[in-house]
């Protein structure tokens, strides 16, 4: 097999291995994900995650898988096994549907880490244009290398503006309730070197009304045919808390990410996870051990809140979205 590596992802030829996100930002522990039963384990636990990153990381599982010996019956049982390990970020099920298809599982695996690279690069490109010298930018949960193959999404669109000298100042969610902004998007501004403060989820309301923030980016794990889209849970809130205050608000996304056989953002399945991440982190435990909780992973943003969709394809209004763009310019 080739090798391969990006933030979260490499292959050394013989072993796929995943940097395990749940111990960043103290430590980087690389863990072996060639087997795709250890592929799906990592993936529930969210060692690996962020919608474009999973369908990489599956991807590169089944291949290797293929190319230890698996038999066909194998292969398929594995892949649908992969398919069904989340399931909100559609990325996941259009990696594994082209897996199906592949005459070369390591081609085709090789091909959408590759491709995945590209699309963040166009994503960055047209998103990029956007913005403007001097703006302070609110961001949630984690889109950047760590969840993609490439630069990232709404994070790869920030690092690209920073990158061209623009002199930008990013407000990172911390993403309640597993920190993916604290420990991970922290991590990845701080060695990308570019101006940046941590707030918890509930300070973003009071930062766009003091103006400090004159545009929101934020990532993608399934946009719907009328551009309703799902992201993490909070980006909902945001999204309201923006329109409210005449702030600007993109989701980025490539491609893989639309899914045009959810009409709209009601027939987007909404991860629901363990209700002891509502009552705890890790070692700590702040609620009774027995209070009941709600913990959806994901929420849903109708397209009336969105300015604009930045896809690796370009950038896309609120009324092309509405005159149905997306079927254009996704479809097959
Ligand atoms: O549960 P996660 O950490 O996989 O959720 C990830 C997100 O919601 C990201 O914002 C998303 O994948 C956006 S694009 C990289």
């Amino acid at each position: 097999m080739h090798s391969f590596e990006s933030l979260g992802l490499r292959h050394d030829g013989h072993t796929l291995w995943v940097l395990d996100q749940t111990q960043l930002p103290d430590t980087e522990i690389w863990l072996d994900g060639s087997e795709p039963e250890a592929m799906i384990a990592l993936i529930r636990r969210l060692a690996v995650r962020g919608a474009p990153l999973i369908g990489v990381a599956a991807a590169a599982s089944l291949a290797t898988f293929a190319h230890r010996g698996a038999s066909a019956a194998e292969y398929a049982a594995a892949c649908a096994a992969l398919r069904a390990a989340r399931p909100t970020a559609v990325n996941l099920m259009w990696a594994m549907d082209r897996m199906m298809g592949a005459a070369d599982p390591v081609a085709e695996a090789q091909a959408i880490f590759e491709e995945d690279v590209r699309l963040c690069e166009g994503m960055a490109q047209h998103g990029a244009a956007l913005i403007q010298d001097g703006e302070g930018i609110l961001t949630h949960c984690n889109t950047g290398g760590l969840a993609t193959a490439g630069i990232g999404t709404a994070l790869g669109v920030i690092r690209r503006a920073h990158e061209q000298g623009k002199r930008i100042h990013v407000y990172a969610d911390e993403t309640r309730p597993l920190l993916q902004g604290g420990r991970l998007t922290a991590w990845e501004l701080r060695k990308l070197g570019i101006p940046s403060t941590l707030i918890t989820d509930s300070m973003a309301a009071l930062l766009l009304r003091d103006g400090k923030v004159q545009r929101v980016l934020v990532g993608s794990d399934r946009v719907a045919a009328n551009g309703d889209f799902a992201n993490k849970v909070g980006t909902y809130g945001v999204a309201v808390q923006a329109k409210h205050h005449g702030v600007p608000f993109h989701p980025v996304a490539p491609f893989s990410t639309v899914d045009l056989a959810c009409p709209t953002g009601a027939a987007i399945p909404i991860e629901l996870r363990d209700p002891a991440e509502v009552r705890g982190y890790g070692r700590w435990r702040w609620a009774p051990e027995d209070m009941p909780t709600w913990n959806p992973s994901f929420d849903v943003t109708p397209a009336d809140l969105v300015t604009s969709l930045v896809l690796d394809r370009g950038v896309f209004s609120a009324e092309a979205l509405r005159a149905g763009v997306l079927a254009q310019v996704c479809g097959s």
